[in-house]
């Protein structure tokens, strides 16, 4: 470990004790004492103990201002009261019930509205279900069984998308992207059935869709990379992608669930390509466990029942529960244009301000992102694809990341984040001045 991050990390360490403890003793009957890979850094999480508004507060009481927002998903805040309101009232009548309620009606009407693409949409309780049961649709739809994906996107936890996520630098074949394992066991017949392509670039991607037109069933990217600081696609990467699949009769699937929050139908609204199917999570659910996919009224109606049996089968004990339809649609409600307007505004003086420190304190960095999100990277290369990512500087990185708790702010481990609506310019100023003061030390 370099020994910029080592000096932040015992800072860390310092304010932790209470964190430090309960890792221990989570370590014990949780493997690294977690459910969730990503909640960990080294040298341990903190622990929260409550959250509000803006704000978290640690389990050793130390307040951070929160830009993580469980994965950009709380976009009305911490514990925000109208939608605490929505689920106690529902924990009153029942949390979830076999039937179907009013509540998923009514949340399911208001994305059909918004989002361009989805004609009928299904809920489940994870984008992790919303990507499996849209890439299964496509493969029923087309016939056909691969899959196109981007080296480098994240697309949740299930087999056919654990392929080239955050593959080592060393791993990677410099002259072509590849389908690389996630685990080491992972079964060779997910791999031939994956092709990975570079992030926008034409040339390539029309290459590997091209010959393997006749047995490609869809093309699944986001078209804001999150993993890679929500870097936009080019439009013209869009365009074509959008072209490619038409013409080769590829079903064409956005991941938006991260990048939904930046316009009322999402990136592809913002962009003004649309996608066949279209996967959807975090913020539709009002900060409770949520998921979902629609698209196409003739590629959803596979999962049609009331026609003799549905050609794919779609169960899930918690799909679509009232609670989180009642949550997810106070969120959607107050989501109105203005609101989305103030905080993309926000988010572009944000990535300015970051820009100008870095240039200020002459350090390499490019700040990507669009509406209300935002990346960092150290390296004076713009970023483009996965590898531009791979290759920035590792340590500046988690150094940042970690400095920038001990000055009370939380990030991504990553160094990326997302606005709320209750962000303001004293927010925006108060994470440009750490992340100046955090530079200063970490150069
Ligand atoms: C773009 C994208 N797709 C899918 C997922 C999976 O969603 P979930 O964690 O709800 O399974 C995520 C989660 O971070 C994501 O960022």
């Amino acid at each position: 470990m370099s020994s910029i991050v080592q000096k932040e990390i015992e800072k860390y360490v310092a304010r932790t004790p209470g964190s430090y403890k309960r890792q221990k003793e989570a370590e014990k009957v949780l493997p690294g004492g977690s459910s969730r890979g990503t909640a960990y850094f080294e040298p341990y999480p903190h622990f929260i103990e409550s959250g509000h508004d803006h704000y978290i507060v640690d389990v050793d009481g130390n307040e951070y201002l929160d830009f993580m927002i469980n994965a950009t998903s709380l976009i009305l805040g911490h514990a925000n009261a109208n939608v605490a309101d929505v689920i106690k009232d529902q924990a009153d009548k029942g949390v979830a019930f076999s039937g179907p309620t009013d509540s998923q009606i009514s949340l399911a009407k208001i994305l059909t509205d918004r989002i361009p693409s989805v004609d009928t949409i299904r809920f489940t309780n994870s984008g992790t279900e919303g990507t499996l049961m849209a890439i299964r649709a496509a493969r029923q739809f087309t016939g056909r069984e691969k899959i196109v994906k981007i080296e480098g996107g994240y697309h949740g936890s299930h087999e056919y998308v654990a392929v080239s996520v955050y593959p080592s630098k060393n791993s990677l074949d410099p002259d072509k992207t590849t389908a690389i394992p996630e685990y080491s066991k992972q079964p060779a017949s997910v791999l031939e059935d994956v092709i990975v392509v570079p992030y926008n670039d034409i040339e390539e991607t029309a290459r590997m869709i091209e010959e393997n037109s006749e047995t490609v069933a869809c093309v699944i990217m986001e078209p804001i990379v999150s993993s890679f600081g929500y870097t936009p696609a080019n439009l013209d990467y869009l365009e074509f992608v959008r072209e490619i699949t038409t013409r080769l009769g590829i079903i064409l699937i956005y991941d938006e669930v991260q990048s939904f929050r930046v316009a009322p139908g999402g990136a592809q609204e913002l962009f003004g390509v649309v996608p066949d199917m279209t996967t959807l999570g975090k913020i539709i659910g009002g900060g409770m466990p949520v998921g979902a996919f629609g698209g196409r009224r003739d590629i959803m109606d596979l999962f049609d029942p009331t026609n003799g049996g549905a050609d794919i089968a779609h169960a899930g004990t918690f799909n679509a529960n009232p609670v989180t339809m009642r949550a997810g649609e106070v969120v959607m409600n107050a989501l109105t244009p203005d609101v989305y307007e103030a905080m993309n505004n926000l988010g572009e003086k944000l990535r300015n301000q970051l820009r100008a420190v870095f240039d200020e304190l002459e350090v390499d960095a490019q700040v990507t992102g669009v509406g209300s999100l935002f990346g960092i990277h150290f390296t004076q290369n713009s970023i483009r694809n996965y590898r531009d990512v791979v290759n920035t500087d590792s340590d500046m990185k988690r150094a940042f990341f970690v400095g920038m708790l001990n000055e009370g702010i939380l990030l991504q481990s990553g160094a990326a984040g997302a606005l709320n609506v209750f962000s303001d310019e004293n927010h925006v100023n108060q994470l440009v001045n750490s992340a100046r003061k955090v530079v200063q030390r970490i150069r």
